[in-house]
């Protein structure tokens, strides 16, 4: 079966490539109309989702959450998140290193960025870092307690949870940024499946498409759910579990703690764009695991371009 896959793949790849690139000289011939008028060619490309500065000021901030640790795809994992993240506008970054120090390898990353970031660490305990247990709760945690000490009523802003190996859409932080409460939208590549959704009746979410633990009360990936700052200040106490919480099960965990199915916000229409905006790569499934290094390594220095959507053709 998986030979099957292998085969398909490498034939399909050459093709795919000639799809792509025939993509990227058909955006370059028609660029898309910048909202910033009169800059030359480079910066006019670079500032495709930014906002007229008076009116940046006026979005809520972008917290995003990586936990992150070492290993060889480390700095490769977060140089595909930072080139995404450099051009979200109002996007502020809460690394946490699962270390006893913050490292020297993402200390320097983080401060060649560009972009506005804290840099935490906080080591899981050894009895923790088992298979089957749940991973990176110390890390959130740490990086949720930052935001309740260092942020305040006053502030505007939406959490998101951005684990370091998924990749994310520019579209997906403007569709997030309007949250209220909680918001929820479809994440592609998770749990065996090609894409998971919340199902969405009336402008409400009253389910979910899945392919594991449907009876989970918030069946979701961490990718797939957004939270108003406001919210995580107001429930001081609401954080990721280990007593109690198996893998799996510490988003609906958390989101029990902080909101209810009925209140989820939908977003990306109702939830029914179902393959555009983040994608949940599976490390335990190497045909996936091949497909993304291929688009890792082909692709990256198209992406910034397009904002990844019409790659994940294959
Ligand atoms: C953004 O700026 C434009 C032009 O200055 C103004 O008309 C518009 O109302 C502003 N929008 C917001 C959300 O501040
Ligand atoms: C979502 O569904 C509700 C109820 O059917 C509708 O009022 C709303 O306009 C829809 N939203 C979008 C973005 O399509």
């Amino acid at each position: 079966m998986k030979s099957l896959f292998y085969s398909r793949f490498f034939i399909l790849l050459p093709w795919v490539l000639i799809v792509i690139i025939m993509i990227d000289i058909d955006t370059k011939r028609t660029p898309v109309r910048s909202p910033v008028l009169g800059r030359p060619g480079g910066a006019q490309r670079h500032d495709r989702t930014r906002l007229p500065r008076a009116n940046r000021s006026a979005l809520p901030v972008i917290y995003a959450i990586t936990p992150t640790y070492n290993r060889p795809v480390q700095k490769a994992e977060l140089t595909r998140l930072a080139n995404t993240f450099c051009q979200v506008p109002r996007f502020h970054w809460i690394v946490v290193e699962d270390s006893s120090v913050r490292t020297e390898l993402v200390a320097r990353f983080l401060s060649h960025s560009g972009m506005p970031y804290t840099h935490l660490n906080i080591f899981t305990p050894r009895r923790f870092k088992r298979t089957g247990m749940p991973r990176a709760t110390e890390q959130r945690n740490t990086a949720l307690s930052w935001l309740r000490s260092h942020r305040s009523r006053k502030d505007v802003g939406v959490v998101f949870f951005a684990d370091d190996d998924n990749t994310y859409s520019l579209e997906l932080f403007e569709e997030m940024r309007s949250t209220r409460g909680v918001s929820v939208w479809p994440v592609g590549l998770v749990s065996g499946r090609r894409y998971e959704r919340p199902i969405v009746e009336k402008g409400r979410v009253v389910g979910w498409y899945t392919g594991w633990r449907p009876d989970r009360p918030f069946a979701i990936d961490m990718a797939g759910f957004a939270v108003n700052l406001q919210v995580v200040l107001g429930s001081p106490r609401a954080q990721f579990k280990r007593r109690g919480s198996q893998p799996g099960m510490q988003e609906s965990d958390f989101l029990k703690q902080i909101t209810k199915v009925g209140d989820l916000e939908p977003k990306a229409n109702n939830c029914t764009r179902v393959s555009s905006l983040a994608y949940h790569c599976y490390r335990g499934n190497s045909f996936i695991r091949l497909k993304k290094v291929a688009l890792t390594v082909t692709l990256f220095p198209l992406v910034k371009l397009s904002g990844m959507k019409h790659y994940l053709l294959i």
